[in-house]
């Protein structure tokens, strides 16, 4: 073994030194349109220690946060995260980068101000994640325009207002993330009408109100996460065997419907929580047929009937039942 290192370690030495030297992705490819868009972002943000290795003597590729397409040299990912010194607004020179497909600002709690309508203007764009910031203003309608996105991410922010319906225009979209926010008004009439693969929905901690659209029945949720907003009305249309839900939180809402009729899916559901609302009926049996069940938490709600027994219920101790009109039988008190 201690031969064979030593035999192959010059070789790759020299590898790694003639693939340094002459290979253009390292250092010479970097696009300089590209170069100018990224030095006035880093002006924008007062050239923060952040961007030390952002110097125009070196190739953009090669810098911090930044990624290229190593053929074309374009940069096609920006990824600036965890740092409390990067002050200021979202620099509209991200704009100067055509040929972005992933632009995450995280952990930024000094980026302020709205989501600039430049960020519009990125026609390749994949991701966009604005999260953990002190961003405000709106969820902006021209976010529409983003027509490649598939995965959107403004959680953690100061946003406010309503979600935008235009995001039912963007035709591959198929997450959203806008928890934590401050958020009001209904959910958007056609979110995710075209999604071919399971659709990601987590809109938890906002003022969001009003009664889930009919037309979400067609969704195949893997997970909606709807908790702590001021929904109501009833959201039995989520449910239903053929669906692909993994995860569903609907806790501290004001929903309200009877649970009896509701059919779990089977194959890959987890996670249930439908704490706080004011939900009737019993709890159907079926639920004892989930195989993968981890949480189920029912509590203050108006639910009655003796709890079914068997399959993965056994797991989930009282307090996923108090505070209800009359559930009965383990772990709650014998039903009479
Ligand atoms: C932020 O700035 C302070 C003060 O200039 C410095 O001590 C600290 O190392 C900086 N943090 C980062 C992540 O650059
Ligand atoms: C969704 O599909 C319908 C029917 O194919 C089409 O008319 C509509 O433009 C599509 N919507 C989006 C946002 O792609
Ligand atoms: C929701 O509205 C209430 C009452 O207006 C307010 O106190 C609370 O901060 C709001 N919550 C969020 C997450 O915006
Ligand atoms: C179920 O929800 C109730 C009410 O919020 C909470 O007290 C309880 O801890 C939850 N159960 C679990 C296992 O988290």
């Amino acid at each position: 073994m201690a031969s064979t290192a030593t035999l192959l370690l010059p070789l790759l030495l020299s590898t790694t030194c003639f693939t340094f030297l002459f290979s253009p992705a390292t250092s010479a490819l970097c696009n300089s349109d590209d170069k100018r868009a990224l030095l006035a972002i880093k002006t924008a943000f007062n050239n923060a220690y952040h961007f030390a290795s952002w110097v125009p003597s070196t190739g953009c590729c090669a810098w911090y946060d930044v990624d290229c397409d190593a053929s074309t040299g374009r940069v096609t990912g920006l990824s600036i995260f965890q740092d409390a010194n990067v002050t200021g607004t979202i620099p509209t020179a991200i704009a100067s980068l055509p040929y972005l497909r992933i632009l995450v600002l995280h952990h930024l709690p000094g980026l302020t101000g709205p989501i600039p309508s430049a960020i519009g203007n990125l026609p390749h764009l994949v991701q966009l994640t604005i999260s953990f910031t002190s961003v405000s203003g709106p969820v902006p309608s021209f976010l529409s325009s983003l027509q490649s996105l598939t995965l959107l991410d403004l959680s953690f922010n100061s946003l406010s207002g309503s979600i935008p319906d235009s995001l039912s225009l963007i035709p591959n979209l198929m997450s959203i993330d806008i928890s934590r926010n401050h958020l009001t008004g209904p959910l958007p009439l056609a979110l995710f009408q075209n999604a071919s693969q399971p659709a990601y929905l987590r809109l938890s901690h906002n003022n969001l109100s009003g009664e889930i659209p009919a037309s979400y029945s067609g969704i195949n949720f893997a997970q909606a996460d709807l908790s702590r907003n001021k929904f109501t009305g009833d959201a039995t249309l989520l449910f239903g065997r053929e669906k692909q839900l993994q995860q569903v939180d609907l806790s501290r809402n004001m929903f309200q419907f009877d649970l009896s009729n509701v059919v779990f899916p089977e194959s890959e559901l987890i996670l249930v929580d439908l704490n706080h609302n004011m939900i009737f009926g019993n709890i159907p049996h079926q639920i004892t047929n989930v195989p993968n069940l981890q949480f189920f938490n029912v509590s203050y709600n108006r639910l009655c009937g003796p709890i079914p027994t068997g399959g993965q219920l056994a797991r989930f101790d009282s307090y996923n039942y108090l505070h209800n009109k009359c559930l009965c039988g383990t772990p709650l008190p014998p039903c009479n």
